[in-house]
């Protein structure tokens, strides 16, 4: 793993958004994996940044999310779906039909990660963004969760629940299971690019990366992938 470790959020947001935007540009029809939560909210305000003063366009891009609360729906603003519509795709020029993100309210969500697996199978991601819990999760994979799982549901843990509350009225509102794309299905990207900021990620970040290679802490994974950066702030690091 390549680990930056940057001066401000700024930073690795910058940093961030030149990988993709590289990508984008010397392949335009790449295939971007983008993930949610607060960590990756400055690279999209640098993709649309970029987006309006340089015009890298995103008409071929297909895109797949990592995951999705379970019993929400699309148009519910505590949504994936919203928030990567909020954050990005509204501002860019992404065809709605290149767009993939777990439905988190489908009739049949054992069939709806068939349906997502078939099509992640259909496709090669080249750049893969990723958060990472304070509890080592990454996508919705929490510990536990066998490195070669693909797309399913999961009950979230308690601590991711504590940790995201922050973003509903309550607690109590926060949903108790996701759908998420597996650790296997990450580990078939290219290229993997981990944001991780504040001090309460420092514990995860230093497991993830000196720790041993565990279903406890699920970010450990990616140990055994060949193409890995991750960008951190001195608080994130500071365990390292
Ligand atoms: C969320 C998401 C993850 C994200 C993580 C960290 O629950 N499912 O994809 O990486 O938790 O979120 P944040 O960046 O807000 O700390």
């Amino acid at each position: 793993m390549k680990v930056e470790i940057c001066n401000t959020y700024e930073e690795i947001s910058k940093k961030a958004a030149a990988f993709i935007i590289e990508q984008v540009n010397q392949v335009p029809n790449s295939v971007i994996g983008f993930a949610t939560g607060s960590s990756p909210i400055g690279l999209y305000k640098e993709l649309v940044r970029d987006y309006r003063e340089n015009a890298t366009s995103y008409k071929d891009v297909i895109s797949f999310n990592l995951d999705e609360y379970f019993g929400i729906n699309k148009d519910n603003d505590q949504s994936y779906y919203y928030f990567m519509k909020t954050h990005l795709f509204k501002h860019i020029d992404i065809k709605k039909e290149h767009i993939h993100i777990p439905s988190g309210d489908s009739e049949d969500v054992l069939e709806e990660c068939e349906f997502y697996n078939k099509k992640l199978a259909e496709h090669i991601v080249d750049i893969q963004i990723l958060g990472i819990g304070s509890n080592g999760h990454i996508g919705f994979n929490e510990p536990g969760t066998p490195f070669d799982q693909k797309t399913h549901v999961i009950e979230l843990d308690e601590k991711t629940r504590q940790d995201n509350a922050r973003f509903f009225n309550s607690y109590d509102e926060v949903p108790q299971y996701a759908v998420t794309m597996g650790i296997k299905n990450i580990l078939q990207a290219r290229k993997i690019l981990l944001i991780a900021t504040g001090e309460k990620k420092a514990d995860a970040v230093k497991r993830m990366i000196e720790g041993p290679e565990t279903i406890d802490l699920p970010a450990s994974a990616l140990q055994s992938h060949p193409d890995v950066t991750v960008l951190v702030d001195y608080e994130a690091a500071s365990m390292l």
